[in-house]
């Protein structure tokens, strides 16, 4: 890498304001990620689609040498991210064996049906909204409502729901320790295991139990499951929460955008122009490249780290007005859920819960607004998704 790598996180900005930087500077980017380890990322169009083919690029830590030889030290704390045993991070039959067991009870079928009871859970949070009208909508809102709506469907009690929560923030935030990190890991891996042999033993209508019921055809080792848990449930809610905040504070910005979704019941063209615009994913975690490889004319050597940017929607060169948030867009080569065999499994979910919570939410609060100036907003110290950490909103309710 003879161009200066650009080091990510970087002190004093904010992970949007670090990511703008660095798509551009260029296609694909050296960057230098928490202890100065060298990966690069690729954000334009057509080098994001080069990455996802898997002839070029192979989702197994095993092909980084890096990650093997001790280059990369045992204690980096991306390691609870990039050495984990998934289905994300697995390639060819290993990963789909995998993604065929969670698919047998992960179906389209059961995600539709399961409109009523979102709902129920979104009116739920809002007609309990905290007294007075400036709120933080993180903590009443954008939070809890994806948290439960995964937790609900995999048969997870209220009471262990803050508990995954708080591990997942340790586990996803760049200044968090490797031990730090390690612990979150060890905590939610000792719930799965626990919630496994509760569904063992008394089979609830869950997704936790059917994945079992699913699991008798495909052999799945006890590890393999709570994996298979750690990665659908974090996957799950971390992304759809930091969604939605990016979307409050995009509507709150945009006034004549929310009255059109408002007016038209556009809000499944909010959730897709959303994706587009400011996804949450920020830097999809890790790829490595199975070979010397050529991506948008930059090379790259064998066993390098490949990030892509999951706000890829913003290329100029793909789409002729990228920076205009407009939910008239066409979103027909949406990126933003992936594309080839680790296509976001949750993608029909994430689309339908967001709907249904932004409608639900303008629909109720009509002239919601920012309580802060949109530069104020916090962002989390994340790399890999991104979403303000606190929302202060004025309902301004009318009724
Ligand atoms: C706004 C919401 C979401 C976004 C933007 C999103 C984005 C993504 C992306 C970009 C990938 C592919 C990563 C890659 O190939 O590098 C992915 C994979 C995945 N997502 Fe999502 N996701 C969302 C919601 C969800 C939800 C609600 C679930 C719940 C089940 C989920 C579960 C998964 C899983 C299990 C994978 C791995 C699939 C595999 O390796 O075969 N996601 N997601």
């Amino acid at each position: 890498m003879s161009e200066q790598a650009i080091q990510l996180p970087t002190a004093g900005e904010s992970t949007f304001e670090t990511f703008d930087r660095i798509r551009k500077r260029g296609e694909v980017v050296p960057i230098e990620l928490p202890g100065g380890v060298p990966a690069w990322m690729a954000t334009s169009y057509r080098a994001v689609s080069e990455v996802l083919d898997d002839k070029l690029f192979s989702k197994s830590a095993t092909r980084c040498p890096a990650l093997q030889d001790g280059t990369i030290p045992a204690d980096w704390p991306l390691r609870s991210l990039t050495d984990i045993d998934h289905m994300l991070n697995k390639d060819g039959l290993d990963h789909r064996r995998l993604r065929k067991t969670i698919s047998q009870a992960f179906t389209p079928a059961r995600v539709a049906a399961l409109e009523p009871r979102i709902e129920k859970i979104a009116a739920n949070l809002i007609a309990n909204f905290p007294s007075g009208d400036r709120i933080d909508l993180v903590s009443a809102f954008t939070t809890p409502f994806p948290v439960r709506v995964i937790c609900a469907l995999f048969g997870v009690p209220m009471a262990a729901q803050p508990r995954l929560k708080d591990w997942t923030a340790t586990m996803v935030s760049h200044t968090s320790t490797a031990e730090q990190a390690q612990n979150a890991m060890a905590g939610m891996m000792g719930y799965f295991t626990e919630l496994l042999e509760c569904k063992r033993r008394e089979p609830g209508d869950d997704l936790t139990t059917a994945l079992l019921h699913a699991d008798m055809e495909n052999e799945l080792t006890i590890d393999e499951l709570c994996n298979m848990l750690w990665i659908v449930i974090v996957a799950g809610h971390e992304t759809t929460v930091h969604l939605l905040g990016n979307a409050v504070v995009t509507l709150c910005t945009h006034p004549e955008q929310r009255a059109k979704a408002l007016a038209e019941d556009r809000w499944a063209d909010v959730v897709e122009e959303m994706l587009r615009y400011k996804s949450s994913v920020v830097g999809a975690l890790m790829r490595y490249a199975r070979h010397d490889v050529t991506v948008a004319g930059v090379d790259i050597p064998a066993g390098s780290m490949m990030m892509w940017y999951g706000g890829v929607g913003r290329d100029a060169r793909h789409y002729p007005d990228a920076d205009t948030f407009d939910i008239d867009h066409d979103h027909r080569d949406q990126l933003a859920f992936g594309r080839g065999p680790h296509f976001c499994l949750g993608a029909p979910l994430a689309r339908l819960e967001s709907r249904i919570a932004l409608s639900m939410l303008f629909n109720r609060f009509p002239r919601l607004s920012l309580a802060c100036d949109p530069t104020d907003i916090e962002y989390a110290p994340q790399i890999s998704t991104n979403g303000p950490l606190e929302l202060p909103v004025r309902l301004d309710s009318t009724t």
